[in-house]
């Protein structure tokens, strides 16, 4: 039977697919841009719009368990969480994992009073966030940032591949919701003292005013709503934001990597 990835492009999609592959799954991946997705050969990849679940008829045939985002264009929450959730029932799907954006939403709350076995993975922020620095940190040896000092339990994206791969494929997952971080809370601080002794080179790091931030994040198409949610959630961190737990090794059997390892693997990215 067939997995269907939504995502499959992203940051995080890329990994589930990775590690749905590895352990020897038939993968269809999602994208609205089917022709330009890069995705490994043995991917099957479809077009289709989670905001237009009509779309998604064809992708869904044959298919067992399905990965859901939450967001659509924008990263603005998707409003179709109930249609999506009655195709994949109508097409015969049995698991689902369900990946955040920050809050529950309407995929949330109609995979819940399904009767699909969902999974819902509730990560903290990607260290993959550290790639918005790239440019300046290439160009100029500095990181602008609006929160020095508040800390995270940043996760690796490749964990929660992992995790949401347990939950696709394993039994003991159904009806779970994981917040899930990884090893260490780390300050943006120490994120640029990691980089900074990585590439060998020194990073000066200068706080930002929150108009500036809303600038340099509008930049990024990041809209107004979520550029709130965002700073709000940087300025009063909900505990489990920075609170390590260790649900990624119980799920997978291995411990969540490091900002470090992270760093390691991405450093040709951050070099001139
Ligand atoms: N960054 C964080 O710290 C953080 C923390 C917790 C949760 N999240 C949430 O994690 C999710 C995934 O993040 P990411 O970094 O992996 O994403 P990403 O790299 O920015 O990629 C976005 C993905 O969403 C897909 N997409 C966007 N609109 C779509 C639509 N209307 N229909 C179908 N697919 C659509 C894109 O597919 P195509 O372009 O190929 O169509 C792409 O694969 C997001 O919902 C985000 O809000 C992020």
């Amino acid at each position: 039977m067939t997995i269907l990835v939504t995502g499959a492009t992203g940051n995080v999609g890329r990994h589930v697919v990775e590690e749905l592959l590895k352990a020897g799954h038939k993968v269809r991946a999602l994208s609205r841009y089917p022709a330009s997705a890069k995705l490994p050969a043995a991917v099957e990849v479809v077009g289709g719009d989670l905001s237009n679940p009509n779309t998604l008829v064809p992708a869904l045939e044959g298919v067992s368990g399905l990965h859901l985002i939450t967001t659509g264009t924008g990263y603005v929450p998707l409003t179709t969480g109930k249609e999506i959730i009655a195709a994949a029932e109508a097409a015969g799907v049995q698991r689902v994992s369900v990946l955040w954006d920050g809050k529950k939403g309407t995929v949330e709350h109609a995979v819940e009073s399904s009767n699909l076995e969902w999974t819902q993975l509730q990560p903290v922020e990607y260290m993959s966030n550290v790639l918005s620095w790239r440019e300046s940190i290439r160009t100029e040896g500095v990181v602008r940032d609006l929160y020095g000092d508040s800390i995270s339990a940043l996760i690796h994206e490749g964990d929660i591949g992992r995790v949401a791969a347990a939950a696709l494929t394993e039994d003991g997952h159904a009806g779970k919701i994981y917040t899930l971080t990884g090893p260490e809370a780390l300050s943006v601080q120490d994120k640029v003292r990691i980089l900074s002794d990585l590439i060998g080179r020194d990073i000066q790091f200068i706080r930002l005013t929150e108009e500036q931030e809303r600038k340099r994040m509008a930049e990024l198409g990041v809209g107004e709503d979520i550029m709130d949610y965002v700073i709000n959630w940087h300025m009063n961190p909900p505990v489990e934001a920075y609170t390590v737990n260790p649900t990624v090794e119980i799920v997978t059997g291995r411990p969540a990597r490091t900002f470090a390892e992270w760093a390691q693997e991405h450093v040709k990215l951050f070099k001139v």
